[in-house]
Parts: structure tokens; C-alpha cells; sequence
């Protein structure tokens, strides 16, 4: 067998390899899955627990947690950062990444908009810990913050709360989202952001459970299109109450200041 044909060989099961090992581990989300609709009790008990733990390890409330889970990836949402490369080009913004995780977010804006200036807040000190680690770029600072600072963090022409403002995978399984996560916490939440958002700045709120029209806030800003936006993806949304809607699509996430 010679060089190239033990090389594609070898590439091809590799390949076959990597296919196994994905239907496989869908298989087992899939039970996974399964086992958890049988009983979802147990499961929010064991959210509950991290809950807990990254409360403790981060010496903070767990009511100060929205989404626990820091998962996060370079170019997650290049629909949005090409939006604001389009709007604002090498203009010298300062943009807040709210909830910024291992700091992935923040390296990707500053790819779209290297003349940025960029917050990134996280209330996870473990994952700050990871983002300062790898920071050398001077457009880039890292804040350990709680809701109450968000005040002293000034001004901002962009503030993203991008899969922050959520309890995901748990409210999947919930009718009610009240009980883990009441309505008045986000719109509290969103209402602390505004008071960073310059007048005519953007609010970009992506991935939440509930629905920011449905918030006071909202009077105060108003909808912009994103013309090449992502296909609108369904994420589980709750109105007011706290109750499930069904067949949201999430298609309205960016928003303009505009106090008159
Ligand atoms: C799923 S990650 C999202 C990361 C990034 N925004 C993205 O979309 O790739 C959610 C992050 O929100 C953070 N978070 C949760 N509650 C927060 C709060 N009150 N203030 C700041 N960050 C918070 C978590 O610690 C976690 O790092």
C-alpha cells in the first residue's frame, strides 16, 4: 500500500470513526433526553445544585445567575457582528459583551470592529479567569460583574445579552418558568442595561426566555431589521406570567434607543 493510500485510508476511517462516535453520542443525548422528560423533578434538582456551586465559587447570590452554563465559541453569531461591522465599520464604539463567558465573544467582535473598545462582564469568575488569561489585546477589558454594578460600567453605543438572559436547557422542560426564573428578573435585568445604552445605541438581546416588548423598557426603544439576519430559530419563550408560548420564533433582537 503506498504512502497516499494508507493516508486516505487511514483519513477514511478516521472519518467513519468520528461518524460513529456522533450517531452514537446523539443516541445517547437522545436517551439522555428521554430519561429526562421521564423525570424532569431530578433534573432541576441537578441544575439547581450548579446553580449553587457557581454562586459559591463566584461569591455571589444564586439570584444574580441567569444562564449558568458558559458555553460559548468564537463566531457564534456572525449575522450580528457583520450587522454591526456594516453599521458601524472602524468607528470608535465602545460595545458591553453582558455575560461574556471565556471571553470568545468579545475576540470576535474585536475581529469585526478592531477600533472598538470592549467590555466584557461575566459573573463567572472561573471563566474571566480563562478570558484574561489569553487577552493581549489592548481594545479588550475583562469585569467580574454583578447586576447592581452595572451601573458604574458608563456608556456603551452596543450592549449585548446574547444566551445570557436564560435558563437553558430547563425551561425546555417547563410550562411555568416562574418559579426558577419570574419575569420580573429579566425585566429588572433589562431595564439595568438600558441605563448603559447611549441615547440612539443598540440593545442586541439574543437567545432569551422571555420577550423584551413585554418589558417598560421596551417604550423607550425601537425594532431595527437586520436584512441578513440567521433564520429565525425557536427558543423557548414565556410571557409575563411566566407561562409557555408555543411557536415563538425568535426574529426580533436588536433595538434602538430613541427617547424622545
Ligand atoms: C451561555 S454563556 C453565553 C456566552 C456568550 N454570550 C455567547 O453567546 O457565546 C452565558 C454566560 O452568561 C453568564 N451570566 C449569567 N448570569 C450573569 C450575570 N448576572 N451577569 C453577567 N454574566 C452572567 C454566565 O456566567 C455565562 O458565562
Amino acid at each position: 500500500m503506498s504512502f497516499y493510500e494508507l493516508y486516505s485510508f487511514q483519513n477514511y476511517s478516521f472519518e467513519i470513526r468520528n461518524i460513529k462516535f456522533l450517531v452514537s453520542k446523539t443516541k445517547l443525548m437522545k436517551q439522555i433526553k428521554n430519561i429526562i422528560l421521564k423525570f424532569p423533578q431530578i433534573y432541576l434538582y441537578y441544575k439547581k445544585l450548579t446553580y449553587i456551586f457557581l454562586a459559591f465559587s463566584s461569591g455571589t447570590k444564586e439570584k444574580n445567575i441567569f444562564q449558568e452554563a458558559s458555553t460559548t465559541e468564537y463566531d457564534r453569531h456572525p449575522d450580528l457582528f457583520n450587522f454591526l461591522k456594516s453599521r458601524y465599520s472602524d468607528k470608535q464604539i465602545k460595545i458591553l459583551s453582558f455575560g461574556c463567558s471565556s471571553g470568545e465573544e468579545c475576540i470576535s467582535l474585536n475581529k469585526y470592529l478592531p477600533n472598538a473598545s470592549i467590555l466584557g462582564v461575566d459573573i463567572n469568575k472561573k471563566s474571566l479567569a480563562k478570558a484574561e488569561k489569553i487577552n493581549s489585546n489592548k481594545n479588550i477589558i475583562y469585569k467580574y460583574c454583578e447586576p447592581k454594578d452595572i451601573y458604574n460600567l458608563g456608556e456603551f453605543d452596543v450592549v449585548l445579552a446574547i444566551s445570557v438572559l436564560c435558563k437553558h436547557p430547563e425551561a425546555e422542560y417547563l410550562n411555568n418558568l416562574s418559579k426558577i426564573y419570574p419575569f420580573k428578573r429579566y425585566e429588572d435585568m433589562v431595564h439595568k442595561l438600558d441605563s448603559v445604552v447611549k441615547q440612539e445605541g443598540l440593545l442586541i438581546i439574543r437567545s432569551s426566555n422571555y420577550i423584551f416588548s413585554d418589558t417598560k423598557t421596551s417604550n423607550n426603544y425601537q425594532l431595527i431589521k437586520n436584512n441578513n439576519a440567521r433564520k429565525s430559530k425557536a427558543f423557548p419563550k414565556f410571557n409575563s406570567q411566566g407561562l409557555k408560548k408555543t411557536d415563538y420564533f425568535e426574529n426580533k433582537e436588536i433595538f434602538k434607543k430613541n427617547i424622545t
